[in-house]
């Protein structure tokens, strides 16, 4: 974690504690994590709450470009800021919960998206908006990653079940302020019946 990004990110959660919903950055084995099934080959990646850019650069770390890097941040200091940082990359200022709306990508599919949104603190509403209208930009077999500081995936049942989804634990660290888990949403696999297939 840069300490230059400390002081910005308590700032932002002293302004808004329950959309920041964290005291700061994550750490860099919770992003390295997040970001462990992801290469330049995964194509063009939509990260949601990007803050201040710690999973950002995890991102890059791993061979992904900023051209191919589209961040959505809903705090317009921080968009400023991530701007200024990752020029080439996409920067949209807005609630993730709208996407749906909004031209991406230049209608090419994402592979994956990388997720720092509170869903904790979120109504259900606003995590099926989050949900269905990212997977609108998301390709065949691409995976959605989100971490949560909870004991479960932070995505209601009811939801994954209404947009087909299913969602897999894949690591959790404790070594993170606070110890985090991640998980893997993906959309299910339709299996047919035996005999089914000419
Ligand atoms: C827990 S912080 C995670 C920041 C960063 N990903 C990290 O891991 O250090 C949550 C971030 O999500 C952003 N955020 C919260 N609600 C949002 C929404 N509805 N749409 C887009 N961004 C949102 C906050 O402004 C903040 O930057």
């Amino acid at each position: 974690m840069s300490f230059s990004d400390v002081l910005p990110f308590l700032h932002a959660w002293v302004r808004n504690p329950r959309r920041v919903a964290s005291i700061a950055p994550s750490g860099p084995r919770l992003a390295e994590l997040l970001t462990k099934e992801i290469s330049p080959e995964t194509g063009p990646v939509i990260e949601l709450g990007p803050g201040t850019g710690a999973v950002t650069r995890a991102l890059l770390a791993r061979g992904v470009l900023q051209r191919d890097l589209t961040l959505v941040e809903f705090s317009a200091d921080f968009a400023c800021m991530l701007r200024d940082r990752f020029p080439e990359a996409s920067v949209l200022c807005l609630d993730a919960a709208r996407l749906a709306r909004v031209p991406l990508l230049g209608g090419a599919r994402a592979g994956a998206v990388v997720s720092g949104l509170p869903l904790l603190t979120m109504p259900p509403r606003q995590i099926f908006g989050v949900l269905s209208g990212v997977f609108g930009h998301v390709r065949a077999g691409g995976a959605f990653y989100q971490f949560t500081y909870g004991p479960w995936c932070p995505i209601p049942c009811k939801i994954l079940d209404r947009l087909g989804l299913e969602a897999r634990r894949i690591g959790r660290v404790a070594r993170n302020l606070p110890p985090a888990s991640v998980y893997r949403i993906r959309r299910r696999t339709v299996r047919m019946p035996l005999g089914t297939a000419d």
